[in-house]
């Protein structure tokens, strides 16, 4: 009998990180893969369509946990995957990233005492206001394997005293995704359709609760995103929450009305990718965009106050930004003054064969 393998995905983020696993692994044919989306994501164009683009199949197990506040979607997952665990226990768990059901999974999980490994492991902003600080601290304390994407991670696993034998360096498997795509990224007419030309418009994308649960922060950023589509178009695919709380604030007419600003529902992987490698520059609170920016060379704005990718600041093109600092740094790009980045470490599309060789010598 072959080990059978759980592959965890639950939120939009984590199906760029999931998917090149699930084709090698496929390839191989040396393991059981069971596909279980825990439901956290389930709108068409937050979940299904990122199927579709990365070719991933129907999971195998839905468990339909939807929306909720952190300790109602926590639960939901622990109570609907330990009953699959119990059933069926899998010889190891694949979690990935810092989102609600990562934290779910890897608990249920080392409840009973199987196996998990996390992948984007060691990432830290130092901020425990975060949600998701605080599920990439309890899921690197219990994980069995913590599968990281660079020197920085190791460090802060190490710092908090993880044992070096549970820390293994694999790199960047977005990266992996992108390149799986390249071609029909390009090939996308997603920039064309929306009226836009090469280089001379920027990509909004904004979810954090930090930045949009409130009329306090929300309002001056939404202002300095008109005050800056006064010189330059701006294309702004609006996530779900960000959607609800402007139109709670009564921000969203203003931004309908824009002319300069192109306001549309959330993109496919594709297309989404395809604005991207012929924007100009991009304002972001997403933690993955600053690396694909990073990796693709494009000028980042990211609006915190810290982020847990400091890589990306330090050897990419993503600076921190307030929102009053959105001109000067549009300024900054116009006059190609914007530092160029390189490309980290091990962030060369090989990601998902390091952590199949990984898997291979755990189950070895
Ligand atoms: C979650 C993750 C965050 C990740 C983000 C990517 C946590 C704590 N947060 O945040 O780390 O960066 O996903 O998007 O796990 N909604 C829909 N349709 C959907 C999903 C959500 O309309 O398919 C709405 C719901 O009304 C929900 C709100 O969006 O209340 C927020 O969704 P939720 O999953 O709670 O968190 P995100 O903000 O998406």
């Amino acid at each position: 009998m072959k080990p059978v393998i759980h592959l965890i995905v639950a939120a939009r983020p984590n199906f760029m990180k999931i998917a090149p696993l699930y084709h090698k692994l496929k390839q191989l044919n040396l393991f059981d893969i069971v596909f279980v989306h825990t439901g956290q994501h389930y709108d068409i164009n937050m979940s299904a369509s990122f199927l579709n683009d990365l070719s991933l199949p129907k999971p195998d197990i839905n468990l339909g946990i939807g929306s909720g506040t952190h300790a109602e979607q926590t639960g939901y997952v622990m109570i609907s995957y330990e009953k699959v665990l119990i059933e069926n226990p899998p010889d190891w768990i694949v979690v990935a990233g810092d989102v609600n059901s990562t934290l779910a999974c890897t608990v249920t999980a080392k409840k009973l005492n199987l196996k998990v490994a996390h992948l984007e492991a060691g990432l830290r902003s130092y901020d425990r206001t975060m949600p998701e600080e605080i599920n990439r601290i309890v899921t690197d304390t219990l994980a069995d394997v913590l599968w990281t994407p660079s020197e920085d991670a190791d460090v802060n696993l190490r710092n908090e005293g993880i044992e070096n034998s549970r820390i293994i360096r694999v790199g960047n498997m977005m990266i992996d995704s992108f390149e799986f795509l390249r071609n029909i990224i390009e090939n996308q007419n997603t920039r064309e359709h929306l009226g836009l030309h090469p280089k001379k418009y920027g990509i909004i994308t904004l979810h954090r609760p930090s930045n949009v649960d409130s009329c306090y922060t929300l309002c001056p950023i939404i202002s300095a995103i008109t005050e800056l589509a006064e010189k330059t178009k701006l294309v702004f695919p609006i996530h779900p929450r960000t959607q609800r709380m402007a139109s709670k604030y009564d921000l969203l007419a203003k931004l309908q009305k824009n002319d300069n600003i192109v306001l549309v529902e959330p993109l496919r992987y594709v297309e989404f990718m395809n604005l991207v490698i012929q924007s100009q520059f991009v304002i972001t609170d997403s933690g993955g965009i600053q690396e694909e920016t990073t990796y693709l060379n494009i000028p980042c704005m990211t609006l915190r106050k810290n982020t847990e990718r400091p890589i990306t600041c330090s050897q990419g093109t993503n600076r921190l930004v307030n929102y009053d600092d959105l001109n000067i740094c549009h300024e900054e790009i116009l006059k190609g003054k914007w530092p160029h980045g390189r490309k980290p470490d091990l962030w060369d599309g090989k990601t998902a064969t390091r952590v199949v060789n990984s898997l291979e010598s755990l189950i070895a």
